[in-house]
């Protein structure tokens, strides 16, 4: 693998040049006793050109900080930037065609559109910005997801493997400034998903676009430059230079109650997710 392996651990400093960042931000859902404090003051930056994932244990606040890193959700309080430019600031209008022409999502539900085919799926954002498809990169891009054959297809006709890489072939396709995947490989099998993450890697160091990954799967972490922790809607590390194995070791330290401080706030959701390897 052609990330920086074997590097000390150290903290990640502040940067100036972020492709994205969050500051303070805080997501509550619901009120009084029901109240679920899924972001407690999360400030993150994502800094250009760089692969990052974002693990933690399942109801963390992984995807509730991408859905408000991309746009898609609104935070209780705090400041999202995307480049420059204040999420909050903006109506729906600006935040469409932000979206639109800046940001590529791979999201758990993958959002297809059921009536078109797999092609047309694909180069549906660029359609919809007017923009040229670049045929030799979705060439590429679909010839290395293994979907060559697949193209002609609704999404019903596809496996479900095959409707998640349709889904990363059009994150993929336009090559927007940043890229967040939710899971982006947590169906597929090891091929498919080496497939994935590699294309992913490259457009980091070739393109020099930024990748935002949720995911599990400490193999797939390992692809990234930098890996942040999420428990109970904080970051608890955020490191550089991780192994596999590193990561791997880290993920059971924080499945422990111990490892987080104070005491466990309950027992509820006794379901730990995979622990795969
Ligand atoms: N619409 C909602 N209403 C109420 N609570 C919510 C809502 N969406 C998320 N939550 C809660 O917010 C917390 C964080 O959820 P989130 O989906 O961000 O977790 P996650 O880290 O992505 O988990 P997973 O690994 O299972 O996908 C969880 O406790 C979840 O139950
Ligand atoms: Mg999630």
């Amino acid at each position: 693998m052609s990330h920086s392996a074997g590097a000390p651990l150290t903290a990640v400093p502040p940067q100036a040049n972020a492709a994205a960042s969050a500051t303070k931000l805080v997501k509550t859902y619901g009120k009084g006793e029901t109240t679920v404090h899924a972001l407690r003051s999360v400030s993150v930056d994502f800094t250009a050109g760089e692969f990052t994932a974002i693990m933690g244990p399942s109801g963390s606040g992984k995807s509730t900080l991408m859905h408000c890193l991309a746009g898609l959700d609104t935070a209780t309080s705090g400041e999202v930037r995307i480049g420059d430019i204040d999420l909050t600031g903006l109506n729906d209008k600006q935040m469409t065609k932000l979206r639109r022409d800046r940001i590529g999502f791979v999201f758990q539900a993958f959002n297809l559109v059921p009536t078109l085919t797999a092609r047309e799926n694909i180069t549906l954002p660029l359609d919809i910005a007017g923009r040229k498809v670049d045929k030799q990169w979705m060439d590429m891009v679909v010839d290395r997801l293994g979907l060559g054959d697949r193209l002609g297809h609704r999404p019903s006709e596809l496996s479900g493997g095959q409707v998640q890489r349709v889904a990363c072939a059009r994150a993929l396709v336009g090559r927007p400034q940043i890229i967040f995947g939710d899971e982006p490989t947590g169906n597929l099998d090891s091929r498919s998903s080496g497939e994935v993450l590699s294309i992913l890697r490259r457009s980091v160091d070739e393109f020099d676009q930024t990748v935002v990954i949720v995911t599990h799967d400490p193999r797939a972490a390992s692809y990234a430059d930098r890996v942040v922790f999420l428990a109970d809607g904080q970051i608890v590390s955020d490191q550089r230079g991780l192994s596999g194995d590193d990561i791997f070791e880290y993920m059971k330290h924080l499945d422990e109650p111990a490892a987080q401080a104070g005491p466990a706030p309950h027992d509820a959701a006794p379901s730990g997710p995979e622990q795969a390897g």
